[in-house]
């Protein structure tokens, strides 16, 4: 194993750099040249490739999004794409990847240790959306975000006696939307994964209302009914005036919590030594308290399930 390259592909999620530094320095310290691809699988097509040194990851540990750029590439998706990167890897003389990524970074490496490439994958995506690991890379720092937004909308909710939708992201998982919702203390969560009961949530409020309550917060994840929909239902049938925020993008920046930066340390520094031992097809992860490493295609396979026993939870807790 001489050369190493790292790509980081998809949404950016904070806590990549603090993997990009893990890896560089743990190959430099085995004596392996680590290169950088720019902007994901499409630097690989391009060649848009450099050298990295220890100096090159210096002050990145603690810095939200990528240093190395991203990218959802669709030329990658093609036999033409994959192909040219297979050029540019023997190029470079890539002896194996380590790609940062969720789901569809995991589907483009699973494409390249086909054709016989030597990968580990490390799950970076604010989503946590794979099943196979209790965490991603960049989840932790984005509920963080989320539930400071929380503690905000509280105080103008409560002043004003408003209720507030706020929507935040996730696709098709709702773990950001549960996550915070428990951490801000939210009237109820909506996410993708059940049916929605606008009845039973307009019943919460109402109760609420009853008894002196002034704020209501409604988590709802994007991948669920859309927020605006959401308020015009509460505020018709509830008559308590409702307002929406959706928090977009800044849940996808800002500095990784420290549980998002030892994650990522260890996961970079595991994803080197597995290719070291020559181990290839592997992607990290975190499970029940205990770092693992599972076939690229176990973890693509792997459905995610919602923890329904947390939202019964906060049904309660919310009473
Ligand atoms: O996967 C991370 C994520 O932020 C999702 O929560 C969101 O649906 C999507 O990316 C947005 O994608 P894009 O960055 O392409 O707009």
């Amino acid at each position: 194993m001489k050369t190493i390259a790292i790509l980081t592909s998809g949404g950016d999620a904070p806590g990549m750099n603090a993997v990009i530094r893990s890896v560089v320095r743990t190959a430099i310290y085995n004596d392996v040249k680590v290169l950088a691809v720019k902007e994901g699988y499409n630097g690989l097509i391009k060649g848009d490739i450099e050298t990295m040194t220890l100096s090159s990851v210096a002050d990145i540990i603690h810095r939200g999004g990528t240093i190395l750029r991203t990218a959802r590439s669709e030329e990658f998706m093609t036999e033409e794409g994959i192909n040219q990167a297979l050029k540019v890897i023997k190029k470079f003389k890539i002896d194996a990847i380590v790609a940062l990524g969720g789901d569809g970074t995991f589907r483009g490496a699973r494409e390249l240790v086909k054709r016989g490439i030597k990968v580990s994958c490390v799950p970076c995506t604010i989503d946590n959306d794979l099943a196979y690991t209790d965490y991603t890379i960049g989840f932790l720092t984005a509920v963080e975000t989320a539930v400071s937004a929380i503690s905000k909308l509280r105080d103008t909710s409560e002043s004003h006696g408003r209720a507030i939708v706020l929507q935040v992201m996730g696709r098709n998982c709702g773990d950001i939307a549960l996550y915070s919702g428990i951490a801000g203390g939210a009237e109820a969560i909506v996410v993708p994964e059940l049916e929605i009961d606008t009845d039973a949530i307009i019943q919460k409020i109402k109760n609420g209302r009853k008894r002196g309550k002034k704020h209501h917060i409604i988590v709802t994840a994007e991948g669920a009914l859309d927020a605006y929909d959401l308020a015009k239902i509460i505020e018709e049938k509830s008559d308590i005036e409702t307002r929406v925020t959706v928090l977009g993008y800044v849940q996808r920046g800002g500095v990784p919590t420290v549980q998002d930066r030892i994650l990522a340390s260890e996961f970079g520094y595991r994803a080197v030594n597995l290719l070291i031992e020559g181990k290839t097809g592997l992607v990290l992860g975190y499970k029940d308290g205990k770092f693992i490493e599972v076939d690229i295609n176990e973890a693509l396979n792997a459905k995610k399930e919602l923890n329904k026993e947390l939202l019964k939870m906060v049904d309660i807790l919310s009473i």
